[in-house]
C-alpha cells in the first residue's frame, strides 16, 4: 500500500479528476476525506469507498469551512498529511465581454480557494512530521489561450504560490508540488461540447486521445506518496504532449 498511514483531503472529491483522486488514495491505503460543495455525488463515493472514506460538505472559497474541515479530518482520521487542492470551475469568456463577477468568482473558487487551503494544513502538517500539498493547475497555467483569460489567471497564480509555498514550506518538511492536466474528460470539459469536443481535443493532442481521470489519478498518488519525497517545487504537465511544442508545432 503506497498510501499507507496517510491522511489525506481531496477538495473537489466528489467528481471528475478529485473522484479518481479519492478512489485511487483509497486503493493505495490512505484515509480520505472528500470535500466538495456537490453533497449528493459526494456523499455516494464517500459510501462506495467505505470506512476509510469520509464526505465533507465544503466550499473551497470559505476559509471558516477549511477550519472546520481540518479539524474534523484531524479528529476523524488523525493529522492530515496530504492535501490534494483539486477544486476548479472553468469559465471561459473574451476579455471584452466577460463579466466582472465571472472573473471575480474564478478567482475566488481556484486561487484563493488552493491558497486557503495551503493556509489551513500548515499548521497541522508542520506539528506532525510534514505533508504534500498538491496543487491543481493545468496547461492553462503553462501557456495561454483565447478566450481564457479568467481562469488562466488563476492557473498561473497556482504555479506561482506553488513554488513560493514550495520555498517557504520546504523547510517546515511540506513538499508543495503543481500538477497541470491537459484536457481530461470530466464533466467540467464535456459540459463544454460533449462527444464533439472531446473529438476536437483528441486531434490536437500528440497521443491522440484525450485524458480521463484514471490517467491523472496515478500522479496525485506518487505525489502523495514518500516515493516523491524529493520533488518539491515541481510543475508536471500531464497532457499527452501538447505542450511539448511551439504556437507552430501543432
Ligand atoms: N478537465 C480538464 O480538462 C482540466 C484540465 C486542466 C486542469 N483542470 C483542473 O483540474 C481540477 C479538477 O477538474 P475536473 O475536470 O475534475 O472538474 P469537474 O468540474 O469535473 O470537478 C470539479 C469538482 O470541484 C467541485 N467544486 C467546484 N467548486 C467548488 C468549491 N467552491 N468548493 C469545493 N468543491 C468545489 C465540483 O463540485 C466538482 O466535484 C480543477 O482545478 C480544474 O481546473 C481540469
Amino acid at each position: 500500500m503506497r498510501l499507507d498511514g496517510k491522511i489525506a483531503i481531496v477538495t473537489g472529491g466528489a467528481m471528475g479528476q478529485g473522484a479518481g483522486i479519492s478512489r485511487a488514495f483509497v486503493a493505495e491505503g490512505a484515509r480520505v476525506v472528500i470535500a466538495d460543495v456537490a453533497k449528493d455525488a459526494g456523499q455516494e463515493l464517500a459510501d462506495s469507498l467505505g470506512e476509510a472514506a469520509h464526505f465533507a460538505h465544503h466550499d473551497v472559497s470559505d476559509q471558516a469551512s477549511w477550519t472546520a474541515l481540518v479539524e474534523d479530518t484531524n479528529a476523524r482520521f488523525g493529522p492530515v498529511n496530504v492535501l490534494a487542492n483539486n477544486a476548479g470551475i472553468l469559465r471561459f469568456g473574451e476579455i471584452e465581454n466577460m463579466p466582472v463577477d465571472e472573473v471575480e468568482l474564478l478567482w475566488r473558487v481556484n486561487q484563493l480557494g488552493c491558497f486557503l487551503g495551503m493556509n489551513a494544513v500548515t499548521y497541522t502538517m508542520r506539528k506532525n512530521g510534514g505533508g504534500s500539498i498538491i496543487n491543481a493547475s493545468s496547461v492553462e497555467g503553462l501557456a495561454g489561450m483565447p478566450g481564457c483569460t479568467a481562469y488562466a489567471a488563476t492557473k498561473w497564480a497556482i504555479r506561482g504560490m506553488t513554488k513560493c509555498a514550495a520555498m517557504e514550506l520546504g523547510p517546515k518538511g511540506i513538499r508543495v508540488n503543481s500538477v497541470h492536466p491537459g484536457m481530461i474528460d470530466t464533466p467540467m470539459t464535456r459540459v463544454h461540447g460533449g462527444d464533439a469536443a472531446m473529438e476536437y481535443g483528441a486531434s490536437k493532442v500528440p497521443l491522440r486521445r484525450v485524458g480521463t481521470p484514471a490517467d491523472v489519478a496515478p500522479l496525485y498518488v506518487f505525489l502523495a506518496s514518500d516515493e516523491s519525497s524529493y520533488i518539491n517545487g515541481a510543475e508536471i504537465a500531464i497532457d499527452g504532449g501538447v505542450t511539448a511544442t511551439h504556437a507552430f508545432g501543432g
